[in-house]
């Protein structure tokens, strides 16, 4: 429609001589014309000048006297006849009218100021300041000498317009014939390629940036974690339940119930369903008996443990509750050795900062075979660290209640020049495996790391809730390279 009413206009008339006025005759908004106007201008439709003017808006003091009078006026008006006390009439407008009205009065000659008294010194003025406002306001002419009192009084300020003024240009036509993109087979088959017009070829244009199909950093990293367990010769565990019963996630793991890690402080609890279906039995009966009395060798804790407590559904706090029942699941056919590993999602109710949040992922590996021992489980931490580019290894003793030995695994970062805590890992104990009927010689060792912090180091992102959650820019995964390689 704009671009009819420019054409159209021009068909008749030798030049629009303000692209503004034109817009307010034709009841279009002045965008819109003015995006025509540079788009025919670039294909030479049109021929369009620049103009610029310089329109004068009221500053937001501007619009108050414009609304309320100017101070000078108000403090007039609020002068009785016989006069009024300065701090009455202070008091009365307010400090800021207050000084800027007397200013204005004294040198307009309207008011005389006694000591402490003020008193009118006409009978009559009329507020010029309001009415220039007014008139600004309503895009009427106000001379030279006016506008600079008031822009020194900022009161108004200046509005850069830009418009056009536009005549035919070399290509004019009253209408424009969008030049075809595309020769088609219709256009060969009607034979209308001969009066078509055709868009040439811009062979400078840079396309669009390809879109979509980006990475998340965390996913690069999986994957590359994925491919290391793959090539030692690992198999993946499923992962899929981010709900689990307490059972598996802590009973079968030989986690006493009055453990704090159970406390609804550290870990989400389900209301709905708040219980698990089913658990084995006779492996329930099993576990109850370890954690209460021991056997195999094994005291126990001595306690009272509770069915209620193990069947609360919660959300699992770490892969190590699939660990249990992938281990639970191989004792109850004839012994195989296994590698096993996973790359998944667990939930703690932590406090989120810098360096925690109450999801994140984890990276589990185990190995069950019969007879290994500490130095097995040594062996492989230094081949998988190795391989994420992390040679130097060192062993701090830990505890965890479902590994002894337990050990923290530090790595010698070479960039930070310093060690940095990289696992957790442990022999599994007897009080967790024998309940699940695994031969006694069977040994299974196993570590767990998050996949955060590798990334972190990796693509050197500090706060990790600039790499996961709700808060992450979504230019990181739209830009970051391609892959990392070697965790130093
Ligand atoms: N489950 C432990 C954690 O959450 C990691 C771990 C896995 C430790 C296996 C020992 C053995 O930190």
């Amino acid at each position: 429609m704009a671009e009819e009413a420019v054409l159209g206009f021009l068909e008749k008339n030798e030049l629009i001589t303000d692209s503004g006025e034109f817009a307010v005759e034709q009841g279009i908004s002045h965008d819109e014309i003015v995006n025509v106007i540079k788009s025919l201008n670039g294909f030479r439709f049109v021929d369009a000048q620049d103009i610029k003017k310089e329109r004068w808006q009221l500053t937001a003091e501007g619009k108050t006297y414009a609304a309320n009078g100017s101070p000078e006026f108000q403090l007039f008006m609020a002068i009785p006849q016989e006069g009024i006390s300065r701090v009455e009439l202070q008091k009365k407008l307010g400090d800021s009218v207050f000084k800027i009205g007397c200013q204005q009065a004294i040198k307009n000659k309207w008011v005389e100021m006694g000591k402490s008294q003020v008193s009118r010194k006409v009978a009559h003025v009329d507020d010029n300041v309001k009415a220039m406002l007014v008139r600004i306001n309503d895009g009427e002419a106000v001379s030279q000498e006016e506008i600079d009192a008031l822009k020194r009084r900022k009161l108004i300020s200046p509005q850069i317009w830009k418009g056009y003024s536009v005549r035919k240009g070399p290509n004019y036509a009253p209408k424009r014939r969008k030049p075809a993109t595309d020769l088609t087979r219709e256009n060969l088959q009607r034979g209308d390629w001969k009066d078509l017009q055709f868009k040439e070829y811009n062979f400078s244009a840079k396309g669009l940036p390809a879109e979509g199909g980006y990475l998340h950093p965390l996913l690069k990293v999986r994957r590359q974690m994925q491919m290391i367990f793959l090539q030692m010769g690992f198999e993946e565990m499923p992962t899929n339940n981010y709900v689990e019963s307490s059972f598996w996630n802590f009973d079968a793991l030989f986690q006493p119930q009055q453990h704090p890690a159970r406390d609804s402080h550290d870990t989400f609890f389900l209301r709905e369903p708040s219980t698990t279906k089913m658990l084995p039995e006779d492996y329930v009966e099993r576990v109850k008996q370890i954690h209460e009395s021991g056997g195999h060798g094994s005291r126990g804790y001595q306690y009272d443990w509770k069915r209620d407590e193990a069947n609360k559904n919660l959300l699992r706090t770490h892969t190590t509750a699939v660990s249990s029942r992938m281990l639970y699941a191989l004792a109850q056919k004839p012994f195989e050795a296994k590698k096993y590993y996973s790359v998944d999602r667990v939930f703690r109710n932590e406090a989120v900062d810098r360096t925690h949040l109450a999801e994140f992922h984890q990276i589990e590996g185990l190995i069950c075979d019969r007879g290994l021992n500490l130095g097995d489980l040594q062996g492989v931490l230094y081949d998988f660290f190795s391989r994420l580019g992390m040679s130097k290894l060192r062993f701090k003793p830990a505890y965890n209640p479902y590994t002894e030995p337990s050990m923290e695994i530090f790595g010698y970062h070479e960039g930070f020049k310093k060690w940095v805590e990289v696992g957790n890992s442990g022999m599994f104990r007897p009080e967790m495996l024998l309940p699940m009927g695994l031969p006694e010689d069977v040994r299974v060792i196993a570590w767990g790391l998050s996949l955060e912090r590798p990334t972190m180091i990796l693509y050197g992102i500090d706060n990790i809730r600039d790499l996961f959650g709700h808060k992450v820019d979504l230019s990181l995964i739209k830009s970051n390279p391609i892959c990392r390689i070697g965790l130093q």
